[in-house]
């Protein structure tokens, strides 16, 4: 739908606006007595959350390309309904909805002054040409002094699925050298990089390209920016594992969507369900993917 349909129908005066941040390409930019924030339509993206009086807790590069088809590096892309590269090459990285436009379905002003935004996309034959199932994914938004999104799943279907997913969120340090990751210490752990399993201990601490699957990790999860001297805190919903990533120099710049050197501004800690916390749907039957995140006082 274009931005200006979008505009009339959805629009909050002085809390909630649509506008093009590319050609064709709607941003909701929301703005309460908490926070303000920004979602793309495309992907339900969150691509920023900014508390009153602080800097954003998400980030997104500066060279991310906003076109249908591709994934914004940064802020929250939705993985679904695979985590991670797919077996067959032709079936895109982590699923294929960050890459579609959602229907945008409401938005609230709350009357604890919070913004809610609701978006929707089911099975059309494109997705189906990828993944053979009928599906209803319904996205929640949450704008308040924290930022809370929920993922509900529907199997639509007239037989079982298994699904895999990530809120793959993209958060913004001041420094990744000065930069802990606490919450996963006695998790079991893959190294995507080595493909090495052990039982992760202490503090995930940043001084090269780090790819790692936290299993048996559902706690609370905290990044410690030091240089920034904030604390931002993510308490998880219906995930039992967690993927944290930094591409560091190499990874990065092979990517084409990075800066140099952005990659010291960034860490990715991924609310998910992954590798072997697979998520078995009966016809008929919903999960709840969620995550909240807010800075500790
Ligand atoms: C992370 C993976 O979740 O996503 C990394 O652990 C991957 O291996 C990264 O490189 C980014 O993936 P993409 O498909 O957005 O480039």
């Amino acid at each position: 739908m274009k931005s200006a349909l979008l505009q009339e129908r959805f629009a909050i005066p002085g809390h909630v606006s649509v506008q093009n941040i590319a050609p064709g390409y709607p941003v909701l930019e929301v703005r309460n007595p908490f926070a303000t924030a920004k979602i793309a339509v495309h992907g339900a993206q969150v691509l920023s959350f900014q508390p009153k009086g602080e800097e954003d807790l998400l980030w997104v590069s500066r060279a991310a390309i906003y076109a249908e088809g591709k994934s914004v590096r940064g802020g929250i892309p939705i993985c679904w309904p695979w985590f991670g590269v797919h077996l067959d090459k032709h079936r895109p990285s982590h699923g294929f909805v960050r890459h579609r436009f959602w229907e945008l379905t409401a938005t609230e002003q709350k009357s604890d002054g919070s913004t809610e935004v609701t978006f929707f996309l089911e099975d059309d034959e494109h997705t189906r040409s990828l993944w053979p199932h009928a599906f209803q994914l319904a996205l929640q938004v949450s704008i308040g002094r924290n930022l809370s999104i929920t993922l509900k799943m529907i199997n639509s279907d007239s037989g079982p699925v298994e699904v895999t997913a990530a809120l793959h969120s993209y958060f913004s340090v001041g420094d990744i050298a000065h930069t802990a990751v606490r919450g996963l210490d006695g998790a079991d752990c893959i190294d995507a990089l080595s493909n090495e399993q052990f039982r992760h201990a202490g503090d995930v601490r940043f001084d090269e390209e780090f790819d790692r699957i936290f299993l048996n990790a559902s706690g609370d999860e905290f990044i410690e920016d030091e240089s920034r001297q904030r604390t931002i805190a993510i308490h998880k919903k219906g995930s039992h594992s967690s993927v944290v990533w930094n591409p560091w120099v190499h990874k990065s710049s092979r990517m084409g969507d990075f800066e140099e050197g952005a990659y010291r501004q960034m860490v990715c800690v991924e609310t998910g369900n992954v590798v072997t916390d697979v998520i078995t749907l009966a016809p008929g039957e919903s999960h709840s993917l969620g995550v909240n995140i807010g800075l500790l006082p």
